[in-house]
């Protein structure tokens, strides 16, 4: 980004604090007797994971999926490439996927389906950042964080280019 481009703050650590912790709620209700394994979707959703799963104290598994779209700038291409990087078994299991923002769905659509296709007890989908705007497959989202308007976001794992994961808020960039 040029000199003369400002990061705005959207939502504040405190305003995603409180999110993660309203959806750690949602979450208890449904999995605490379900040992679940949380599946996060490398590489924007480590920050939210993490926080995330030290709101839940109940049994569960993390298992990580790298869903790389490859597109250049802000835009997705379509074609996305899936890379797991252990072997649980996850046939019979319940599994709820963990994602920064489900912008138009591909990515988030493409790992649902390999999921299922495990045979899993359950398939379900958590995602901080929901942009409706931009969706060009439909996609359920069982437990929803914030309705995003339609720019381009960084902070809390989410990046531009690689830059911006580590802001502890979330931002977007101006284009002075
Ligand atoms: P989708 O496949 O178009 O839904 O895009 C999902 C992926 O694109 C997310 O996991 C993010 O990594 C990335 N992405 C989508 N929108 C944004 C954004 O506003 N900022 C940063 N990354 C984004
Ligand atoms: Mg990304």
């Amino acid at each position: 980004m040029g000199p003369s481009n400002k990061l705005l703050i959207l939502y504040t650590r405190r305003k995603i604090n409180a999110t993660v912790r309203r959806l750690a709620q949602e979450i208890a209700r449904d999995y605490a007797d379900k040992q679940p394994v949380l599946i996060g979707i490398l590489k924007g959703s480590f920050v939210f994971l993490a926080d995330l799963v030290r709101a839940l104290d109940f049994p569960l598994e993390i298992d990580f999926i790298r869903a790389a779209s490859y597109g250049k700038g802000t835009q997705s291409s379509g074609k996305v490439t899936l890379m797991r990087y252990n072997r649980t078994v996850l046939k019979g299991r319940h599994l709820l996927v963990i994602e920064d923002i489900v912008d138009s769905g591909l990515s988030v659509r493409c790992v649902m389906d390999y999921l299922q296709a495990k045979k899993p007890a359950s398939v379900k989908l958590c995602c901080l950042l929901d942009k409706p705007e931009r969706r060009e497959v439909p996609v359920d989202i069982d437990y929803r964080g914030l309705t995003v308007p339609n720019k381009f976001l960084v902070g809390y794992g989410l990046d531009r280019a690689e830059q911006y994961r580590n802001l502890p808020d979330i931002c977007y960039i101006e284009e002075l």
